[in-house]
């Protein structure tokens, strides 16, 4: 385990429900005793929230995608260092919406991004600690877009979100690629069910991982 609190991450698409899930996880965590810290990628600490208007925007994309995926990497290492580490060595639990798997799916499938450099770029950001659980919430991208853009309403998509529906299913069976080599890890939920039926189904991963990890205070 990554600390005396428990690590995990939520990933997944556009639309997948991420936000929501989130809100019911610590609800979870917090009904059986535990401290809970909600965070988000990019951002989550002054420094990386510096950086994630120039990321979501798409002015970092005109620097190069090799630039954008070290803007993500450092907002990630700010992030780390000022928040979840201290957060987690305090005894809490963080769940965190997107971390390193993102970068691993939505930078790698760029093509003007190095694999090596993008391992290395991990390896800085985290530093070691990798989650204890990541909850992948996969939906079919076509459902997560049509989700995504019933949400927003009026007003521009984000440049993520303007993106075409066969780029979002590459980046969906990245996701499912990264679960299936990780499977201590990594679990995935299906985010196409009920909202209710998606939190009864992570509130048993959240009970697993806490009965593995004992109590914070033990
Ligand atoms: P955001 O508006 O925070 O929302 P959501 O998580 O609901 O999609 O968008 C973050 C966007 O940034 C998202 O489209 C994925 C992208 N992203 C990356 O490309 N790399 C990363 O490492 C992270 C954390 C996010």
């Amino acid at each position: 385990m990554s600390g005396q609190g428990i690590f995990i991450t939520f990933e997944g698409g556009e639309g997948s429900g991420k936000t929501t899930q989130i809100d019911l996880a610590a609800e979870h965590l917090r009904r059986l005793g535990r401290e809970v810290v909600v965070t988000h990628e990019p951002g989550g600490s002054p420094g990386a929230d510096a950086l994630r208007h120039i990321l979501l925007s798409g002015k970092a994309r005109e620097l190069g995608e090799e630039t954008e995926a070290v803007l993500f990497a450092a907002a990630r290492a700010d992030h780390v260092s000022q928040l979840i580490q201290p957060a987690l060595r305090d005894g809490k639990d963080v769940l965190c919406d997107r971390f390193h798997d993102s970068t691993r799916v939505y930078q790698g499938l760029s093509d003007g991004v190095d694999g090596d450099l993008l391992t290395r770029l991990e390896e800085a950001a985290l530093q070691g600690l990798y989650p204890d659980l990541t909850i992948i919430l996969d939906i079919p991208a076509e459902d997560g877009l049509a989700r995504a853009a019933a949400r927003r309403k009026e007003g521009d998509a984000d440049r993520f979100e303007a993106e075409s529906v066969e780029l979002h299913e590459r980046r969906r069976q990245v996701f499912l690629d990264i679960a299936r080599a990780e499977p201590g890890r990594c679990r995935v939920v299906d985010a196409s069910q009920e909202v209710d039926d998606v939190s009864r189904e992570i509130a048993l991963l959240l009970d697993d991982v806490v009965n593995a990890a004992g109590s914070p205070d033990s």
